[in-house]
């Protein structure tokens, strides 16, 4: 069975239009999929002085305690290698990502074990697989000079191996509401077409 890591990053739940829209993304392109879940709206560590000493403490010499410290990042870190497929929502939130996936960023991003450099530049170390991002917003223009959102993220991503990132833009949503979500669901729905 393949496996989907879905990563939700609004505050929102219910109401939240890019959960909507990884549901029914996923319901089109993987709907056997073994889902993971990483509901960053449930709270992620951010980083500290100690995580970041156990960061870049070799494993081997690691303390228990520094084990410790990095425990919810080696899951995180985990997931994108176990991954067939992702799913990320991202919500524009004041011109960025909102701080949740932020403080997420920062604990997947590992010398050594998901990017490392090299004489040539830095090198992700992720193996490649398909990411699909939808990105909401209530006025920017996905792909505007205004969306440093998706231009952060697919940078992030693609620093770390993930390259074949595909973008689906639910923008404008408060503009014209009802039109912008139609037009968002039709994104979501050609890349299931695309897929097949
Ligand atoms: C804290 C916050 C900040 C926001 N900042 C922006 C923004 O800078 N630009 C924008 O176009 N929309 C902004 N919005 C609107 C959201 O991008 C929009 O409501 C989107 O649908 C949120 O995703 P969701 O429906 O999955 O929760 C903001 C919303 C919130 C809650």
């Amino acid at each position: 069975m393949s496996k989907l890591l879905r990563i939700d990053s609004s505050a929102r739940t219910a109401d939240s239009v890019s959960r909507q829209l990884s549901d029914r993304l996923i319901s089109r392109i993987a709907p056997d999929a073994d889902v993971t879940v990483r509901n960053l709206a449930d709270g992620i560590p951010l980083l500290s002085e100690s995580t970041l000493g156990a960061m870049w403490t070799p494993e081997a010499d690691r303390t228990d305690a520094q084990n410790a410290e990095l425990a919810d990042a080696n899951i995180a870190i985990q997931e994108l290698f176990d991954a067939d497929t992702i799913v990320i929502g991202l919500p524009i939130y004041n011109f960025g990502p909102p701080a949740a996936l932020k403080a997420w960023a920062d604990l997947v991003a590992r010398a050594g074990t998901t990017f490392q450099y090299t004489p040539t530049g830095p090198e992700g170390l992720i193996p490649n697989k398909p990411v699909y991002v939808i990105v909401t917003s209530g006025g920017v223009p996905v792909g505007s000079p205004m969306d440093l959102s998706s231009t952060w993220l697919t940078t992030f991503l693609g620093f770390l191996g993930l390259t074949d990132v595909t973008v689906i833009a639910a923008d404008q949503l408060n503009v014209d509401p009802e039109g912008a979500l139609t037009a968002a669901k039709g994104r979501v729905d050609a890349v299931q077409l695309a897929a097949a």
